[in-house]
């Protein structure tokens, strides 16, 4: 698998952590999530073989958790969040209008590449909703009309090659 080597680095240094190899299924899988933005297809098996696992171990973890992503995602990751307080401040139209400029479904990759916009449970920020992040920054009270400035901020992004 195609990771960085201070990733792998970190990898073999998690698994000393642990006097079981399993106990260090999820903190691998997240230090590829954060390597690569998803977990690719032959995570399973790479991890596997790293923890003395059968594929089906792994697998059972990857599809259990909501917060792995076996998806390649766009440039940016846009998380909504849809618990109740957002919700009820407008969280929902929050982020139909974030899927409209961006002409996207949830949890697909925008035709120009440059969103991937999901829902996630409550950002710990209800008092000031509704919230949502791109990537890591948090983003409070964003109406509509802040979702559009947004959403126009990250269309005028140089785009990575
Ligand atoms: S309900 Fe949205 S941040 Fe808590």
């Amino acid at each position: 698998m195609n990771l960085k080597p201070e990733t792998l680095k970190q990898i073999d240094e998690v698994i000393t952590h642990y006097p079981e190899k399993r106990s260090a299924t999820l903190p691998l899988l997240h230090l590829i999530q954060e390597d690569i933005g998803y977990l690719p297809k032959e995570t399973e098996e790479w991890v596997a073989d790293k923890l003395e696992l059968e594929p089906i171990n792994v697998f059972e973890v990857t599809t259990f958790y909501p917060m792995f992503r076996r998806k390649p995602t766009g440039r940016r990751l846009i998380r909504v969040c849809r618990t109740l307080s957002c919700a009820l401040v407008g969280g929902h139209k929050t982020c139909e209008t974030l899927r409209q400029e961006f002409n996207t479904d949830l949890n697909e990759v925008s035709p120009d590449g440059d969103v991937t916009i999901e829902y996630v449970e409550c950002l710990a920020s209800c008092g000031t909703g509704p919230v949502l992040m791109v990537d890591d920054e948090l983003h409070e009270k964003v109406d509509c009309a802040k979702a559009k400035q947004i959403a126009d901020q990250i269309k005028a992004e140089p785009k990575e090659s």
